[in-house]
């Protein structure tokens, strides 16, 4: 049977599970990358496996996030990244080399890989044709362990592409129109994957840009065939042997089709404070533009790079407007320092900022205080830019940088011939002797832990019967962030669990982590120290791994609830947190704060009934809706302990 790229790449990595859409597959795991804000918790996850070296083909450590290092913590963390990538077999690029996804697109991704990554931008490979995404740290730890990466078999929405970009539109102008057209939800549980005429009009540079910003659709991935454009981009990175031809079969079947002509597409925007919330840059002329910020893994190419220098050749950007540019690669910097395109960058009056993330994740470039910034970035929610009540739009470089010599936004029609730019840089220089590659056995190196740096415990198993007491009870829709706030001092703490669980549901019960630790002083928390009754949808908002490993941490065993949201709920089980449903939901109401109560874990079958023996209650019903799977990653005590038992027991 014809097969689309997708349903190929997926036939070739498939471990286990069936291709209908929705059921669930697990994945082999060809390459993985991490960065560091979330790399951190991945290592100390794959330490916790205690495996000698990773099982992939390879896996690349960036430091590009958190590279400001004013205090120990980011520059401990750095260092315990170079060690544990030494340690076991990861390529290390150190902070200032450039963006994880833009260093990967140069130097590692191939076609026909799978790749994870601890970023939601990981699909960013997809534009030479990786099948790539973004995932939490502890499946990026399994995936480096060999195991295999479960997802639910996406569906396939084809994006034919005829005609050709014309004018000042864009790469960027292609994902914004999909965005405004699809929606940020529009892309779930989906692989976008390209296909058309217009596939051949558009550089692997610029696909990137198209698959980064899938993950604002909310796709699983995006792909791109690997054709004569691939390997042109693969011959210009000096890597030409990294080409393999792929497409899908003629006459593939496809779950949906949206037609994009790119010759009808326009300079757009997106507006305060969604991705999809798109107009045509004509319709803000006029508006004061106080900021403009080029860069991030979305646009930091060296053709993004040098359209812009070209434009401000022999001119200033206007003096309200602060104006940033930060390269994705030191790659990109020595092609500009090459071609003499950093002098007009310089002169024109905007800032050059290192290789990383930078202001795209608020590490300086904040905008002033009810500022208009424009972005080449991908996210403009509220407050991610580190001011408030700025105002952030999402534009091309080309859009930046007009906003940023006017002063303002102008209607596209008025900017002339936009700069003649080849995509792809001939013999482009490389950089990869600044990465720190790991040496063939890593056994005699030592691993380089500062304060921040707390080894994982290894949580206990769950027992037969567990006798402890409601130390937590709390409303409907409690959130990770209720749960565990963010904040820069809270996040700083990303690789020390007993110190990150300091701040575990202060702001919902100040009392609740001092009832924990003395449960724990008096002996009782090491198999359970306490349970959390909730109300409907515990959980809701971020993936936040530390909303379930702070509990774990300080004891807690079981979340009694009316109804769980799905991803905080899978972490629960992940470490080792039973999830229990109540049968009655008015029995929430006999649950009371501090009661006693035993639970019969041992008779505990996957979405089976069982009741807890409350203290003056009598008995209250509660039921699951755990796999067998599920349930015996529980029993182990969370997913690492179940992995490492199963590897002892087949050693
Ligand atoms: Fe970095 Fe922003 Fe991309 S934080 S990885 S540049 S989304």
């Amino acid at each position: 049977m014809p097969k689309n790229l997708t349903q190929k790449i997926i036939a070739a990595h498939l471990m286990d599970g069936s291709m209908e859409p929705g059921a669930e597959i697990g994945l082999k795991i060809d390459q993985t990358l991490t960065q560091d804000a979330t790399g951190t918790m991945a290592y100390l996850q794959f330490e916790a496996l205690g495996l000698d070296r990773v099982k992939t083909e390879l896996s690349v450590s960036y430091v590009d996030h958190n590279t400001l290092q004013m205090g120990f913590r980011n520059p401990d963390d750095h260092r315990y990244l170079r060690s544990i990538a030494k340690k076991y077999g990861i390529i290390f690029s150190p902070p200032g080399t450039g963006i994880c996804h833009q260093l990967h697109l140069e130097n590692f991704a191939k076609p026909g890989k799978t790749l994870i990554g601890s970023d939601s931008h990981t699909p960013t490979a997809g534009g030479v044709g990786s099948l790539a995404m973004g995932a939490g740290g502890l499946s990026v730890a399994l995936a480096m362990a060999g195991e295999p990466y479960h997802i639910p078999m996406p569906k396939v929405l084809r994006v034919h592409l005829t005609g050709t970009l014309q004018g000042w539109a864009s790469a960027k102008d292609v994902i914004l129109h999909l965005l405004g057209r699809l929606t940020v939800k529009g892309g779930v549980g989906k692989v976008l994957e390209y296909t058309g005429p217009g596939v051949a009009t558009l550089s692997v540079p610029e696909r990137a840009v198209i698959t980064n910003m899938g993950a604002e659709l909310g796709a699983t991935t995006s792909v791109f065939p690997s054709d004569e454009r691939t390997r042109e981009f693969l011959v210009s990175m000096g890597r030409p042997e990294d080409f393999t031809p792929l497409a899908a079969d003629e006459d593939a079947a496809y779950d949906d089709t949206i037609e994009v002509d790119l010759s009808t597409l326009e300079p757009l925007a997106a507006q305060p404070h969604m991705p999809d919330r798109v107009v045509p840059v004509a319709r803000l002329a006029g508006l004061k533009v106080d900021q403009a910020a080029i860069g991030s893994c979305t646009n930091s190419s060296y053709a993004d790079m040098k359209s812009v220098a070209l434009l401000f050749a022999g001119k200033q950007v206007a003096e309200h407007t602060d104006t940033m540019i930060s390269p994705g690669s030191k790659q990109v910097i020595k092609l500009l320092a090459r071609e003499s395109l950093i002098e007009p960058i310089v002169d024109s009056g905007a800032r050059l900022l290192e290789a990383s993330c930078g202001p795209c994740i608020g590490m300086g470039g904040s905008p002033v205080s009810q500022g208009v910034s424009v972005r080449t970035f991908n996210r403009n929610f509220e407050g991610r830019s580190g001011t408030q009540d700025a105002q952030v739009y999402l534009v091309s470089p080309l859009t930046a940088a007009q906003c940023a010599l006017r002063g303002e936004f102008s209607d596209p029609a008025t900017w002339g011939e936009p700069p003649a730019v080849d995509p792809l840089p001939k013999d482009a220089p490389s950089i990869r002797s600044l990465f720190i590659y790991p040496p063939v056995d890593g056994a005699a190196v030592e691993i380089e832990r500062g304060p921040n740096i707390v080894a994982l415990e290894q949580f206990p198993t769950l027992p037969d019967t567990i006798e402890t007491a409601v130390q937590l009870k709390v409303e409907d829709n409690i959130t990770t962030d209720h749960i565990l706030p963010a904040g820069a001092q809270i996040t700083a703490l990303r690789s020390n669990i007993p110190a990150i669980s300091e701040y575990i549901f202060n702001r919902v019960d100040a009392g609740f982590v001092g009832r924990m630790k003395a449960r724990a002083a008096q002996g009782v928390a090491k198999a359970c120290g306490g349970v959390i009754v909730a109300g409907d949808n515990y959980g809701q908002g971020s993936s936040r791994e530390h909303a379930a490993l702070g509990p774990r941490h300080l004891g807690v065993c079981a979340v009694v609830a009316k109804s769980f949201a799905r991803i905080h709920r899978a972490n629960l089980v992940n470490f080792g947190i039973l999830p229990l449903l109540l049968v009655n939901k008015d029995d929430y109401d006999t649950l009371a704060q501090d009661t006693p109560l035993s639970i019969p874990t041992a008779s505990i079958q996957p979405g089976g009934e069982v009741s807890l023996q409350v203290n003056g209650v009598g008995l209250v019903p509660v039921t699951n809706d755990l796999s067998a799977h599920e349930l015996a990653v529980i029993r182990a005590g969370g997913l690492l302990n179940f992995v490492r038992f199963a590897k002892a027991q087949t050693a």
